[in-house]
């Protein structure tokens, strides 16, 4: 056996110690498959005292995780801090800057500097991995840049965060509202004290950018993406949506047409029995459209500490098998600028909810809105009557255009009866 492949781990928390578990439990098995062993060297977090449950006395401890970049003995940095700026941005430049390989989960890293971080590691002849950062477990980003590299992609699907789809799912099971089902997922550890990445999307978008670059060639561009999120769904969304026969989903969704690209997360409805309406509680599935195999699906769980270091742990052992790939699949001087598709131009059936007054004539002042924008009514459903309260009424279109649907929702929101903000969502047959 070759000498040991030696690592650094900056960050300790829930990934890092996952993957010092990892490494130690199966090094056997890992040293086999790598062709050498994986030796951890050094080691960095804020406190220093803190107990992880897992022996750190045999690493290094490094106080200022920005000193590993600079350390000559590591073959590689596995950067588990999180976030897109400061310290986690600064050491993994650092690192590849000092030719050292780069593992990582920091999904909003590769979103926002993923291309100038490419660069530095080619330009360096190092790499950066990342599978972690894109459904945890799952290993999509292989899956893309190797096992279905022969495939032009036209579009890819993705239910990418597990925490929403894990709100949405509960809400549907026990007819709770969103701000219930939200602070439950708090107190269970399932959602962030501070959810709004999560919630309004952000954290999904950053995952969506990443596949978006790798299917298409382009570089990565959070920018073009157009994001909302889950807290504007409610209960008797979740009920007009099964009485449809749709499950609401988090979609994150990126489609070439004609080298224009659509990048989107948002709530979506698809049907029960599809393959991205079945995707419950906690899981996570990427659905890819390529043109030779068609659409396989891939799921599993898309965090937490098991799922999460595990792909890191893949990484880590493909770079001391020496396995190499360009950062987004192709080398940076090929990856295009990403032309944005206009959304607006787009067709699809909507599910549109509005809350309105139970008075006479509403029906036929949103029957005008949409017949003048060209939207046909496909269904309705209408909960309750009550002259003092207002009644939610659902309708589902045939396909339409985006800019006609938002365009007839706004003057319907503007109408005197109309008492909320209506809920307009895009029907994804996926
Ligand atoms: N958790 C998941 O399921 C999951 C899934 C996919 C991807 N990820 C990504 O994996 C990365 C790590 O996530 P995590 O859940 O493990 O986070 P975490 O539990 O919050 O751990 C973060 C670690 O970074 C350390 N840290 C924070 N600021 C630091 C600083 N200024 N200097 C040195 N160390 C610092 C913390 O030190 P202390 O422990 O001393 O506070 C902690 O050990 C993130 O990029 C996240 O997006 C996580």
């Amino acid at each position: 056996m070759t000498d040991a492949f030696k690592i650094g781990i900056a960050g300790l928390g829930t990934v890092g110690t996952g993957v010092i578990k990892i490494l130690t439990q199966n090094a056997d098995i890992i040293a086999a498959r790598a062709g050498r062993p994986i030796e951890i060297m050094a080691v960095s977090a804020r406190s220093k005292n803190k107990d992880r449950g897992v022996d750190l006395s045999n690493y290094d401890w490094v106080d200022d995780a920005g000193d590993m970049a600079a350390r000559d003995d590591l073959d590689c940095v596995v950067e588990l801090i999180g976030g897109s700026e400061g310290l986690a941005a600064d050491l993994v430049r650092g690192a590849l800057n000092g030719k050292k390989h780069v593992v990582t989960a920091n999904k909003a890293l590769v979103a926002h500097h993923g291309y100038e971080l490419a660069e530095i590691a080619e330009g360096n002849g190092v790499s950066l991995n990342y599978e972690a950062a894109v459904a945890g477990g799952i290993p999509v980003i292989k899956a893309m840049r190797e096992g279905l590299a022969a495939n032009k992609f036209s579009a890819v699907y993705g239910i990418l965060n597990g925490t929403c789809n894990y709100i949405l799912t509960e809400m549907r099971e026990t007819g709770r509202d969103f701000a219930d089902v939200l602070k439950d997922a708090q107190e269970a550890g399932y959602a962030e004290a501070d959810p709004t990445f999560d919630v309004e999307g952000v954290d999904a978008a950053h995952k969506l950018c990443i596949l978006s670059s790798i299917a298409f060639g382009v570089k990565p561009d959070f920018e073009a993406l157009t994001v909302s999120g889950i807290s504007r769904i409610n209960a008797t969304d979740i009920t007009f949506a099964s009485e449809f026969g749709y499950r609401i989903k988090l979609l994150g969704v990126a489609q070439e047409v004609d080298g224009e690209i659509l990048q989107v997360v948002e709530p979506c409805v698809v049907p029960i029995g599809s393959p991205l309406g079945a995707i419950e509680d906690v899981y996570n599935a990427v659905y890819v459209d390529g043109n030779f195999v068609e659409t396989p699906l891939l799921t599993g769980k898309g965090a937490g500490e098991g799922p999460t270091a595990s792909s890191v742990v893949a990484d880590i052992i493909d770079l001391a098998r020496g396995i190499s790939l360009p950062t987004f699949g192709v080398p940076v001087s090929q990856l295009k600028d990403l032309s944005p598709l206009d959304a607006g131009a787009c067709k699809g059936s909507y599910y549109l909810r509005l809350n309105v007054l139970d008075q006479p004539g509403v029906l036929a002042e949103v029957s005008a809105i949409l017949r003048d924008h060209n939207i046909s009514v496909e269904g309705m459903s209408q909960h309750g009557r009550d002259p003092d309260q207002p009644v939610p009424i659902v309708l589902t279109t045939h396909e339409a255009i985006h800019a006609d649907m938002v365009k007839a929702a706004e003057l319907i929101e503007a109408l005197d009866f109309c008492v909320e903000t209506p809920c307009l969502m895009v029907v994804r047959d996926i």
